[in-house]
């Protein structure tokens, strides 16, 4: 296991480009069960998670080739319905492959991926969505069973306590797309990630309307062609580089995500005075040294468009740089605050009252070690780490290689000094 050393107090300097998105690529590998024709897909980010993803769908039988280094030639010739615990356990991504083995052979077999540090993560809407187009359901031994004699288009809901959700929406989507007659899912997710995926079916021949609103149509088709297509970049890792750029007093500039997907993020950085400049055509987002004159702020995680909630920790890290109180509700994952504990171990003054963070910003923060718990509080370490005097020690730092392509080697190339070692 590794950890990485990072000397803060430096601000970073220089042009950032982000690589495809993680949430939208492993939905679209999946995408490739439902055809037999060959399928490229472009600008996969080189992660972990994605590294999983591939062996889960070789185990399903996806013939799988690295043409370059982000671009991938997937055939699912012959396809089995069962997917292995041992792969599954180790990512949630993996109940993306439910819908699309629905959509290709009417059943599919797969252990319950359980919960997570950043909270309990059910799939029941995903269940009552399937049960809706006509499947059973049922659970044996950990395993949902899932098979449909007639598959059969219908009104879907997917709104539950916590708004919509991703992967039920892509799951329901891959389902919809085979099933006879027409569909329509209502209260979808309008994430990006899953109009990026809805462009994706479409190619394939899918016909889907309403894509980018919460009330998708789709008439399905008895077959679908192979696909050539191109990830949309990561508008995550875009966010966690300005915010980096931000807290470490830098000039920040990312290419390769449209400033759209991340409106939430750029109107609250543009109340607080930051400065920031944005170029749709390019597409690129840059931030200014300001972190003198940013004033606190109060912001609330919900489903796009509004704040991401995989921008949550990296946030609080902003907020702790700004004198004055700040306040960040989490309304996806209320439990999502693992953290605030490692922050305040770099001298972060931090209260939480249910899912709201209170920060109480301005304190010189200084290096000390820490404890990665999952991918975005690893992000959220490593820009305290940068904004600290002295040396900060993240142990445990493999969370960041499920989620960010070459994070260390990005930071290091905009002036970070980290360096990564063996962890006795
Ligand atoms: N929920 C239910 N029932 C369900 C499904 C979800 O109650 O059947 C709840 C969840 O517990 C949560 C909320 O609904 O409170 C939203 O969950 P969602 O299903 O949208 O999350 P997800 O699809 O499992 C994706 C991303 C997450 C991201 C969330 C929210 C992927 C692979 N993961 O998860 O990404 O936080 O959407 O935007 O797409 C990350 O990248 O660090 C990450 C965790």
């Amino acid at each position: 296991m590794d950890k990485v050393c990072i000397q803060g107090g430096t601000s970073l300097n220089g042009e950032v480009v982000v690589s495809g998105a993680k949430n939208a690529c492993m939905a679209m590998m999946a995408a490739s069960l439902l055809t037999d024709e060959v399928c490229i897909l472009r600008n996969v980010p080189q992660l972990r998670d994605v590294d999983f993803f591939i062996q889960l769908l070789q185990t399903l039988g996806v013939e799988i080739e690295a043409l370059e280094p982000h671009t991938w030639k997937l055939q699912a010739k012959q396809v089995v319905y069962e997917a292995p615990y041992d792969l599954v356990r180790k990512m949630r991504a993996s109940v993306c492959v439910m819908g699309a083995l629905i959509g290709r052979l009417r059943r599919a077999s797969l252990p319950l991926p359980g919960g997570c540090i950043i909270g309990n993560r059910p799939i029941d809407l995903h269940l009552k969505g399937f049960q809706k187009l006509g499947c059973s359901v049922s659970m044996e031994a950990g395993i949902v069973q899932i098979s449909a004699d007639h598959l059969q288009g219908n009104s879907v809901f997917l709104g539950g306590r916590f708004g919509s959700t991703v992967t039920g929406t892509a799951n329901l989507l891959m389902a919809a797309v085979c099933a006879p007659g027409t569909t329509t899912i209502e209260s979808a997710a309008c994430e990006p990630e899953i109009v990026d995926l809805c462009q994706l079916l479409q190619q394939m021949g899918a016909d889907i309307e309403g894509i980018g609103s919460p009330t998708l149509k789709i008439v399905g088709k008895k077959s679908l062609h192979g696909f050539d297509y191109t990830v949309v970049g990561d508008r995550i890792e875009a966010g966690t580089f300005l915010l980096a750029g931000l807290v470490t007093q830098g000039n920040v500039k990312v290419v390769g995500c449209p400033p759209q997907f991340l409106s939430a993020l750029l109107h609250v950085l543009e109340s607080i005075h930051a400065e920031i400049s944005y170029h749709p055509s390019v597409p690129s987002i840059e931030v200014f040294p300001c972190l003198e004159r940013l004033i606190p702020f109060e912001i609330t995680t919900l489903p796009f468009p509004g704040f991401p909630t995989d921008l949550q920790a990296q946030m609080c890290v902003l907020g702790i740089c700004i004198p004055g109180i700040s306040l960040i509700t989490e309304r996806i994952y209320p439990q999502r605050f693992m953290h605030l504990a490692e922050l305040q171990r770099l001298g972060a003054h931090i209260l939480l009252e249910d899912s709201t963070a209170i920060l109480q910003g301005g304190s010189a923060l200084s290096g000390s070690e820490v404890m990665a718990s999952d991918l975005r509080a690893s992000a959220a370490l490593y820009l305290a780490g940068l904004a600290a005097e002295g040396t900060t020690v993240i142990h445990r730092v493999y969370h960041v290689d499920r989620g960010y392509e070459a994070f260390d080697q990005k930071l290091r190339n905009v002036g970070a000094k980290i360096q990564r070692v063996e962890d006795h």
